[in-house]
């Protein structure tokens, strides 16, 4: 029996007990009768270590960015579920995600980002891979002076790589190898955004966030727009209620848009547009949630993507990376209007940070177990459960 199906069965019974049959029939009910996940969802770090291995490791997950490696030879070492890896330019100028780890005794390979490698090196005894992962030379492997230097063509040993799927600056990428494809999971989304011409974009800056919660909840409240009256008054002259509706869902893309009257300063107002907007973009905020961890929102002035890295079943790091159009990004005329963007982004986060951790104690609470939707609402919600049973209670088989 392989370690992965020994595994699924281990966790069989952990999964039931989280997930009983009861909850996954009334997930099926028309959503007036449905419910959220369980408490236990938000707050048991073995849940945690299962959706590690059933969500996360089967799915497609956001680790980098094109920009942290711009040319040949540059490298950054990420962290996925888990799981150390190494983004990688290659030399042809493909973007590689290998296992941070030795072919030889398992010494970890990259510590800090490098630029212009031409080799990658382990520290440990010295044996050296080339950008596509192939042994390039093992010194004294066959004893004192007895290198073994192994030609292009000889394909000795490799490191072992990592599904990669790279969507402009995104880079995701798959641990098991056994996703739906890459550009049949990204593709929701990016149909949706044909007008905007992300070539435009360049990276301004991030926001760091510890929040007290589980993952999910963040990106729950993400997509639902219901919250806004009430979190979020600030909002509601860019942003009116009476524009709001549910979010769309397709599978693993959960999305909404709105239409706002007039732009305001740090959103779409006062930095350059994407070029070539139409009427109808320029007056546009849409955002996306991909199954599991990726979020995203997009102004006619910028894109913001929503990264989240599990610490514990209870403590979640955001990170907001915030992209504006050519020079908006970096030049000094911009520097006011970029830094509304930010302080938007900080204020209005602030707002969601303090809801969602109130969320999270609720999940403690016996007066709380899935909670009861709205019917018009709620939908997403209900979807975003949906896809963490289905993965949850999927063996690997
Ligand atoms: S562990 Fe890497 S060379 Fe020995
Ligand atoms: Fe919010």
């Amino acid at each position: 029996m392989s370690e992965a199906s020994s595994n699924d069965m281990i966790h069989a019974g952990s999964v039931e007990h989280f997930l009983s049959a009861a909850f996954l029939r009334r997930l099926e009910s028309p959503l007036e009768q449905s419910t959220g996940l369980p408490n236990a969802a938000y707050i048991d770090p073995l849940f945690l270590k299962l959706e590690n291995e059933r969500v996360f490791h089967r799915s497609w997950i956001l680790a980098g960015f094109q920009h942290e490696i711009p040319h040949p030879g540059d490298v950054v070492p990420v962290t996925v579920a888990d799981q150390p890896l190494i983004l990688v330019r290659d030399e042809q100028g493909d973007i590689r995600a290998f296992h941070n780890v030795c072919r030889h005794r398992g010494a970890r390979l990259v510590d800090k980002p490098c630029r212009h490698a031409k080799l990658l090196r382990c520290p440990y005894h010295h044996w050296t891979y080339n950008l596509d992962g192939h042994i390039r030379n093992r010194p004294h492997f066959y004893g004192p002076d007895q290198h073994d230097t192994p030609t292009e063509r000889e394909t000795r040993i490799r490191l072992s790589e990592v599904r990669c799927g790279v969507w402009h600056d995104i880079v995701c990428v798959n641990l098991d190898g056994r996703a739906t494809t890459f550009e049949e999971y990204i593709r929701p989304a990016a149909d949706r955004l044909a007008h905007y011409d992300f070539s435009a974009l360049r990276y301004a800056g991030s926001l760091d966030f510890e929040l007290k919660c589980n993952w999910k909840l963040i990106h729950e409240n993400f997509i639902e727009p219901y919250h806004v009256f009430a979190v979020h008054p600030g909002l509601l002259k860019f942003g009116p209620m009476s524009q709001r509706r549910a979010s769309e869902f397709e599978n693993a893309c959960l999305w909404n848009d709105y239409e706002f009257p007039a732009p305001e300063e740090g959103r779409g107002m006062g930095l350059p547009h994407y070029p070539g907007l139409d009427e109808r973009h320029q007056r546009l905020a849409m955002w996306f949630h991909l199954f599991p961890t990726l979020s995203f929102e997009i102004f006619p002035d910028q894109f913001a993507i929503i990264q989240l890295t599990p610490v514990t079943a209870e403590c979640t790091h955001e990170r907001i990376h915030i992209y504006l159009v050519g020079d908006a990004a970096t030049a000094p005329e911009y520097e006011q209007a970029r830094t509304v963007v930010f302080d938007t982004w900080r204020n209005l986060n602030a707002e969601d940070v303090e809801v969602v951790e109130s969320l999270q104690a609720g999940r403690h609470s016996p007066g709380f177990d899935g909670g009861v939707l709205s019917p018009y609402w709620d939908g997403a919600t209900r979807q975003f459960a949906r896809l963490i049973a289905n993965a949850m209670t999927q063996t690997n088989n």
